[in-house]
């Protein structure tokens, strides 16, 4: 049973204070967890608990804090850890909001997850075993989505796309897709060195955008990658996150670098342009979360395909991902605990996905910490694939070496590589 909870301030990877929530157990184990902090956010995920006001420009979180040593502290105290469903719901029953706006995504995502830390700390098992057990998944080694080049809001809008990725199915094992990301990392890095346009890491790790155009960068990253010794298309693909909500709303987009603005059809032209010229096999938010109609007329045109991902426009909310499976919005969904603010609704949606044939992508937020819950959960819950920004950045590097370490325990199953993105890296 809960002994007690403690919340305290730490801080995250762009020096911002964020909670974190740890719970001791009646026989002494212990369980932690932070929370993490997104910039580019879904209008209908949890909200996050701030102070307001000048201090740390408004984003300090002692009101966050309050809640759970407060709050939850004694809702939750004297319960069985086991019962995550149960802990989650007089949490969520205890807000009383859509949004967690009351008790705060940041109190509950933290506390959610420190308590099947503890659960797992209690059995005496990792994190990514117990989540396996409990659920009956299957565990398994996910695909890395690897960032090279970051964008939009985690770039000051350098360039309008958001996340310039790489991944590896071709790979043999998760080792491999590391080392050949790493390969394109360094190519990349070199290339931008010498067109003079090496300028520091955006938000996530990747190389900071210094491009005139999105389709330069879209340039530099299959360069990069054939630099890297690879065939565009073949073990390697591209990956966009196209984080559409920041720069589309009401059918209209406005390209900032390129001064172009489209309606929805213009938008996803030109995405189809990109898709045959630049080996892309995977598309994040390609339209705005409000805009229903692009989505689905996109999905339709090239969901065969492609694996077209959920992120702003699902938030990582089960009902989202039903309504959008009986409309044929999307393929996928990504999967990022503090939207949706608790452990059980997160893994409500993951099996509303896996009932509706989406696939699985756990996401780190761009605000990050050494908190690895999402490697394990990534493997635990046989998610799939697993995305957490780029090789640079110890936030993120915390995370792929965690998944090398577990990679090792043979009970930690199969690499997904190979078939789980379509075809369109097989020609
Ligand atoms: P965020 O971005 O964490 O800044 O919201 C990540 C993403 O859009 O995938
Ligand atoms: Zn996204």
């Amino acid at each position: 049973d809960i002994r007690n909870l403690h919340a305290r301030r730490v801080w995250d990877s762009r020096g911002r204070p964020t909670v974190e929530t740890e719970i001791t157990l009646q026989g002494g184990a212990v369980g932690r967890a932070i929370a993490p902090a997104g910039a580019s956010r879904g209008s209908r995920e949890a909200l996050d608990l701030r102070d307001g006001g000048k201090r740390l420009g408004g984003m300090d979180v002692s009101r966050a804090l309050a809640a759970v040593n407060t709050e939850i502290g004694p809702l939750l105290t004297g319960r069985d850890v086991r019962d995550q469903q149960g802990l989650d719901s007089a949490m969520i029953e205890q807000d009383g909001t859509e949004l967690k706006s009351h008790l705060g995504g940041n109190a509950l995502v933290a506390t959610s997850l420190a308590a099947i830390h503890a659960a797992a700390a209690a059995e005496g098992v990792p994190l990514w075993r117990y989540l396996s057990r409990i659920t009956g998944r299957q565990a398994s080694i996910p695909l890395p989505e690897i960032q090279i080049f970051g964008g939009g809001a985690h770039a000051g809008r350098r360039v309008d796309i958001q996340d310039f990725m790489v991944m590896v199915p071709g790979a043999n094992d998760f080792a491999e897709a590391i080392e050949i990301s790493s390969e394109i990392h360094a190519a990349a890095g070199s290339l931008m060195a010498r067109q003079g346009r090496r300028a520091g890491v955006a938000d996530e790790g990747g190389w900071w955008p210094s491009f005139d155009s999105n389709e330069q960068a879209l340039e530099t990253l299959i360069q990069a990658i054939e630099l890297a010794g690879e065939t565009p298309g073949r073990r390697v693909v591209v990956s966009l996150d196209i984080a559409a909500s920041e720069f589309g709303n009401d059918g209209q987009y406005q390209l900032a670098l390129d001064q172009r603005k489209m309606d929805t059809g213009g938008m996803i032209d030109l995405l189809a342009r990109w898709i045959d010229d630049y080996a892309i096999a995977s598309i994040e938010d390609p339209l705005a979360e409000d805009d229903t109609a692009g989505m689905i007329e996109f999905t339709r045109r090239f969901g065969s395909r492609l694996q077209v991902i959920g992120d702003d426009y699902l938030v990582t909310n089960a009902a989202l991902l039903n309504h959008a499976a009986r409309e044929g919005a999307c393929n996928a969904v990504l999967i990022k605990v503090n939207q949706a603010g608790t452990v059980s609704e997160s893994l409500e949606t993951m099996q509303a996905a896996e009932t509706s044939g989406y696939r699985c992508i756990v996401s780190a937020r761009s605000g990050e910490t050494e908190d690895v819950s999402i490697a394990h959960m990534s493997v635990g819950l046989g998610a799939g694939q697993l995305k957490v920004g780029s090789m640079t950045r110890s936030e993120r590097m915390a995370k792929w070496n965690e998944v090398l370490r577990i990679s090792e325990d043979p009970d930690a199953g199969k690499f997904v590589g190979g078939a789980p993105l379509g075809n369109a890296w097989q020609q």
